[in-house]
């Protein structure tokens, strides 16, 4: 029960106008038949609008280190007659996707969860189609006393820069619509991409 009601408030936040979600969706320039993975899915509220935009020839990696964050996401999706969402578990060491398999990766507000973030997203590199992309969104540090700057929900701008060249990505576009977040769009420097 409050895990549902800790969701429904983390879909609240995400669809909330001032949180620029259409506009994020727009951005990601998602074409029907594409495979999408959401990482750090929450709430789903991402997961399903992606769902819907990518339709039935498409599908959707819901990733999340929650079980029952998974299931809460599964039930949204069932009402909502939507069947391309597989639900995955993420794994202490990373997470497991077919091969060569995803258009896009997404992960908002999730870097800044992560202990190894280099390792994680260098191990999702062998996941991505050629030509895949990236895209992170995250909290960037605020002036003066807040919730994300207490808890350190946050990554700053140049650290998942720095983070994901490590990883064996190149930064190629940058939004900064979003108030008090960045929005960075990678893609790989693999041969093979
Ligand atoms: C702040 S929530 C963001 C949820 C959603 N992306 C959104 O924008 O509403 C962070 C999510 O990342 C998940 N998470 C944390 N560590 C993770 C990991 N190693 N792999 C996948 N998900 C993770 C959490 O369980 C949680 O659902």
């Amino acid at each position: 029960m409050l895990t549902d009601f800790f969701l429904k408030m983390l879909n609240r936040e995400a669809s909330s106008p001032g949180r620029g979600a259409v506009r994020i969706l727009d951005s990601l320039r998602i074409t029907e038949g594409q495979t999408i993975a959401d990482i750090g899915s929450g709430g789903g509220y991402f997961t399903l609008e992606f769902a819907r935009r990518v339709g039935v020839s498409g599908r959707v990696f819901a990733v999340d280190s929650k079980r029952k964050y998974l299931d809460f996401i599964r039930r949204q999706s069932e009402r909502a007659g939507l069947d391309n969402i597989e639900f995955i578990l993420a794994e202490s060491g990373g997470v497991r996707l077919p091969a060569s398999s995803v258009d896009l990766i997404f992960a908002r507000n999730v870097f800044h969860h992560l202990p190894e973030p280099a390792r994680y997203f260098g191990n999702l590199r062998a996941a991505l189609k050629p030509g895949g992309r990236v895209a992170i969104i995250d909290h960037t540090p605020e002036r003066g006393l807040s919730f994300v700057k207490m808890f350190r929900h946050f990554t700053p701008v140049e650290k998942i820069r720095e983070t994901m060249e490590s990883a064996g990505y190149v930064l190629y576009e940058s939004f900064n619509f979003l108030p008090g977040q960045s929005f960075l769009g990678f893609g790989c420097l693999d041969e093979k991409h």
